[in-house]
């Protein structure tokens, strides 16, 4: 098990997609069920809880096995466009700190891992709390004004002063309630190898990454 694991917009999720590709590991992205879960939240109207896991196995919530991928789906299709959105990502903090909504995602993500014989999963506990015996771990920073900004250029958006600013209130907002919640908050392992991707490239985050493995894991 790889874990990586850091605030919103550290670029976790890209980083380890990459990573398991240059591995042939699977990736598994732990806040896209989180997001999946506010997406019915959403739609169903309700913040309860035991609502929320009913409704989302009505709607088949399920991570599937495609190619080389393993994809979120809701509905019978991929669930991606549809947990992206703003208002999704206004809300999934709060869906994510309560701890029946965390134990239905960690079942899942424990069911998935085992399908391969080597997974990257990047959230926010995977190396704390998921997968506290992870064979490597690395929580990856970045200075708040340099998150935002990648945010809003994968956007296809141009970062201006302001929707900087903006951005990285959002994003900060987003990080105070996963990291003050009671159950599993967001905060560095031990043992996890920090990364502060402010002045590095794409390549040069993943290429670490994929060294700090093969020297820990030779096999
Ligand atoms: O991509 P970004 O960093 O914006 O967020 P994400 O990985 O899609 O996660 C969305 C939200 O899900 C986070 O802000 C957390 O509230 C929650 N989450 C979590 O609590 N634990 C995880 N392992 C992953 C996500």
């Amino acid at each position: 098990m790889i874990a990586i694991d850091g605030p919103a917009a550290s670029g976790k999720t890209s980083t380890a997609a990459e990573v398991a590709r240059r591995l042939g590991a699977t990736h598994l992205d732990s806040g896209a069920l989180y997001r999946g879960l506010t997406r019915v939240a959403l739609d169903a109207e309700s913040r309860a809880p035991e609502r929320i896991v009913v409704e989302a196995e009505r709607r088949g919530l399920e991570l599937r096995r495609e190619a080389d991928e393993i994809v979120p789906y809701l509905d019978g299709r991929p669930a991606e466009p549809v947990i992206r959105g703003r208002d999704v990502t206004a809300t999934v903090s709060e869906v994510a700190a309560m701890p029946l909504i965390r134990e239905w995602v960690n079942r899942r993500l424990r069911e998935a891992a085992a399908w391969g014989r080597l997974a990257v999963l990047d959230g926010r506990d995977i190396g704390t709390d998921v997968f506290p015996d992870a064979a490597v771990k690395v929580f990856l920073t970045a200075t708040p004004p340099a998150r935002a900004e990648r945010r809003i250029r994968q956007r296809g958006q141009d970062p201006s002063g302001e929707a900087v600013e903006r951005e990285a209130r959002a994003l900060a907002a987003r990080d105070a309630i996963d990291s003050s919640r009671t159950v599993a908050p967001l905060r560095r392992a031990e043992d996890a190898v920090l990364i502060d991707t402010t002045a590095l490239g794409f390549d040069e985050q993943v290429e670490r990454i994929v060294a700090l493995v093969r020297e820990r894991l030779p096999e």
